[in-house]
């Protein structure tokens, strides 16, 4: 068998780790939910989940790979031997599966954003219902819908067939940088716009009515999703570490990382959302019905629009690969495949199975399971159920490991 592959060095696994943690949980899904639970309560609350359970579980994670040099369910297995965990660490791998499905839905919508952008789409739009309309449109639409899903999987799959170092380590080193660049423009054009304070203030002063149980819970699921916990993602990219690299040096890094791109997602999205009078608790259409708006209505906003939108596809292209890294660890480590047999088999099924996902909006909208449609179901099976299982489990085997 051929020897493992590692990284390249401490910086580009702390990058790739970083591309993982920060996604789409950070600049569409975190600027949504703090708006939908009193603004600056809620990131307060999550910064205590995400410090007090959120670097724990991470660094238990990163350890377990590192320690075992496998993917989740080999990992689990080597640790524990017995065949309990070792379906803890399978759940991993069918979480990685549902996840990157529903994912890749999303993210397919960035990159036809993006071309939206680009084709100057959103200086037509007079009021944000113009552009909710436009956004119903798109998503109704099964070819762009499906055109963009299969482009996204397409990047995905090419980046994890190059491997560790040259494939996610090399794209990581690349797209992060970039990111954070395009982020700090943004953030200076938000908080430059006129009526800018009045973004601030709601992401930093807190409203401690808006704070209930279930917004508590909200914010402790959302600290395993922005991380990349309880499904074995971490785990697997710390299996590429070497023994002699130090895990809570490099976990700190990546949560400092993760939480800085959140916050200034939060005030680029607030800044702009308060100075052009827009509601700031639209729900998860706030980045496609409300942002593509407010882009529409500010000076330069054509140019601040296709910037948005690269950052939301590169975010997304870098959790994504993690996605898939953990299946195709599974499959080279347990079933002895070769990377780039397993990157198109089981890509092609992740893809198969994300094509309920994709349809949710158009073919298949009135088609519910427990109420909920397939993109709902796999979103709230994932996040609600997998993650935190998952995650509660890696602690204890760390627990039981250390203990022996
Ligand atoms: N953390 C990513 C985000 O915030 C999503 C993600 C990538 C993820 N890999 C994961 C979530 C593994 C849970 C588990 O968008």
């Amino acid at each position: 068998m051929s020897k493992r592959e590692h990284w390249g060095s401490k910086v580009g696994f702390v990058l790739a780790a970083s591309g993982s943690a920060i996604g789409l949980g950070n600049i569409w899904k975190f600027p949504y939910i703090a708006g939908e639970n009193g603004g600056a309560a809620f990131v307060f609350v999550y910064l205590i989940c995400i410090a007090v359970i959120g670097l724990p579980v991470l660094m238990a994670e990163i350890l377990i790979g590192r320690t075992t040099q496998r993917n989740p369910v080999g990992a689990f297995r080597k640790l524990s031997g017995k065949p309990f965990w070792t379906f803890v660490g399978g759940m991993g791998v069918v979480a990685g599966f549902v996840i990157l499905s529903y994912y890749a839905v999303v993210a397919g919508w960035t990159i036809g954003y993006l071309v939206e952008a680009i084709k100057g789409v959103f200086n037509n739009f007079s009021s944000a219902a113009d552009a909710e309309t436009h956004f119903n449109n798109l998503v109704g639409n099964v070819s762009w819908m499906m055109g963009y899903y299969t482009l996204f999987f397409v990047l995905t799959m090419a980046v994890v067939y190059m491997g560790v170092k040259n494939g996610i380590e090399r794209g990581s080193k690349i797209m992060m940088p970039v990111l954070f660049f395009i982020l700090i423009i943004l953030v200076i054009r938000g908080v430059t716009l006129p009526g800018a304070e009045a973004g601030l203030s709601f992401i930093f002063n807190p409203n401690w009515d808006k704070i209930t149980g279930q917004s508590i819970l909200i914010a402790l699921g959302h600290a395993f999703f922005t991380l990349s916990l309880g499904m074995g993602a971490m785990m697997t990219y710390g299996s590429y570490l070497s023994k002699k690299d130090s895990i809570p040096g490099s976990s700190l890094q990546i949560l400092t990382l993760d939480t800085l791109i959140a916050i200034l997602a939060g005030v680029a999205i607030f800044t702009a959302v308060f100075a052009m009078g827009q509601d700031p608790a639209a729900g998860p259409g706030l980045i496609f019905h409300s942002i593509p708006f407010v882009f529409a209505s500010m000076p330069g906003g054509y140019v601040f629009a296709i910037l948005f939108f690269i950052l939301l596809a590169l975010a997304a292209l870098t959790s994504a690969i993690s996605l898939l890294e953990v299946i195709t660890a599974y499959f080279v480590d347990e079933l002895k495949w070769a990377r780039h047999k397993v990157v198109i088999s089981m890509g092609t099924v992740v893809f198969l199975v994300g094509i309920p996902s994709a349809l949710s909006y158009n073919v298949l909208s009135d088609f519910h399971i427990f109420g909920l449609t397939f993109f709902d179901l796999a979103d709230y099976i994932s996040a609600n159920i997998l993650l935190p299982l998952g995650g509660a489990q890696s602690c204890c085997l760390c627990r039981l490991d250390m203990g022996n």
